[in-house]
């Protein structure tokens, strides 16, 4: 290889390094920043997203499980990304952040984008597969804090190599080989050696001793680097989380969804009676112009949205986020309906996507308006 493709090599792992340890601490300081992600009776919390994935997901029956313990699997998740990324970004014990990386990112694959299509356009098994090389290969040796802490150890030990210099191989052959029965031409036929070739070295012979104390001064640097982070990513863990809810209660979102519930619907609902056939979901009175209302959807039990649009003019959609389950809900200011997990975002007037993961539009319910002015879902 080359001496400076050689030199460039070391480098090759760390856009991938910075680009996953960003991405994962970004995404753990998000959560912990955001308070509906762990209060359940919001639309966009861990549970609302458990539950919505577990519609479609092949390990629903793991997911319905672990329903009760949405909380305390959301802080760990959070936690768990925070910790992932900051060790992949410094390139602290890079195996472990990058596996553990990989098996969020597996277990997200399950639970959210297994029904991707094609399948490379859900996100997480790319990220599975980029976390591969991390696991193959550690983390580098270039500004990676596991090489630091194996340099200061192996000084401390006094076992500490000398650089790696890159020299062209025609120069060693030159000064040093043409190997000949035991002799070297290129060293007047003297036996070859490298005590008498100038570009090699014998190393200096590591006694046992001197490995233990490099074993053991590398478990001391690198346990208290990793408690040092771990404090730093906790204290920025519980500012993000503070600040995050003194936000919230600051602002309202522009798009937040809005909506009132018919009390119609749901299985045991009645078919109409005269001329309207259907379920009868409930007045026409309760769904303004411009507003929305939620119904049980009497065939699937899922959950339903009516809008009504102009006067007279109503849409209904099979409220469930076709990404992963997620219910949306109409936000009245940008005249859409959005997904509180990974905002998707529908036309309101055909339920066609406009934005988002969703791979396709909501599916569309009939909605009537009876001469008594009720609402029947046909
Ligand atoms: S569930 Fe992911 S965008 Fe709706």
């Amino acid at each position: 290889m080359p001496a400076r493709a050689w030199a460039l090599s070391e480098w090759a792992l760390l856009p991938l390094r910075v680009f996953l340890g960003v991405t994962f601490a970004f995404a753990g300081l998000q959560k912990l920043a955001d308070p509906s992600f762990f209060r359940s009776t919001s639309p966009s919390s861990i549970e609302a997203q458990m539950a919505g994935a577990a519609r479609f997901s092949p390990i629903h029956s793991l997911l319905h499980a672990m329903l009760p313990h949405a909380v305390l699997i959301g802080w760990v998740i959070a936690y768990g990304e925070l910790a992932i990324g900051l060790g992949t970004l410094l390139g602290l014990k890079t195996r472990i952040a990058a596996t553990a990386g990989a098996f969020l990112s597996f277990n997200l694959f399950l639970a959210v984008s297994f029904h991707s299509k094609p399948y490379f356009t859900g996100a997480d098994i790319v990220f599975l597969f980029a976390w591969l090389p991390l696991i193959i290969a550690g983390g580098g040796s270039r500004l990676s804090a596991d090489a630091m802490i194996s340099r200061a150890a192996a000084k401390q030990a006094g076992v500490a190599s000398s650089p790696l210099v890159a020299i062209p191989f025609d120069n060693v052959q030159t000064w040093c080989g043409n190997f000949n029965k035991g002799h070297c031409k290129a060293l007047a036929n003297r036996p070859c050696s490298a005590a008498h070739c100038p570009v090699l070295q014998h190393r200096p012979q590591v006694t046992p001793v001197a490995i233990k104390t490099f074993d053991r001064r590398t478990v001391v640097i690198g346990s208290t680097t990793v408690a040092v982070v771990a404090g730093a990513a906790a204290v920025t863990g519980y500012l993000t989380t503070a600040v995050g809810h003194l936000e919230a209660s600051a602002v309202s979102g522009e798009k937040s969804t809005t909506s009132s519930t018919l009390a119609g619907g749901g299985a045991g609902a009645n078919a109409g009676t005269g001329t309207t056939k259907g379920t009868l979901l409930g007045p026409a009175t309760s769904v303004p112009v411009g507003s929305a209302a939620n119904f049980t959807i009497p065939s699937s039990g899922d959950p339903g949205i009516v809008v009504q649009l102009t006067k007279g003019t109503f849409v209904g959609y099979d409220a469930v986020c076709p990404h992963a389950g997620c219910q949306v809900g109409y936000a009245p200011s940008a005249k859409m309906l959005v997904c509180p997990c990974h905002g998707s975002e529908f036309l309101v007037a055909t339920g066609q996507v406009i934005s988002g993961p969703a791979p396709h539009g909501l599916t569309p319910l009939t909605i009537v308006e009876s001469a008594n002015g009720n609402l029947y879902l046909q």
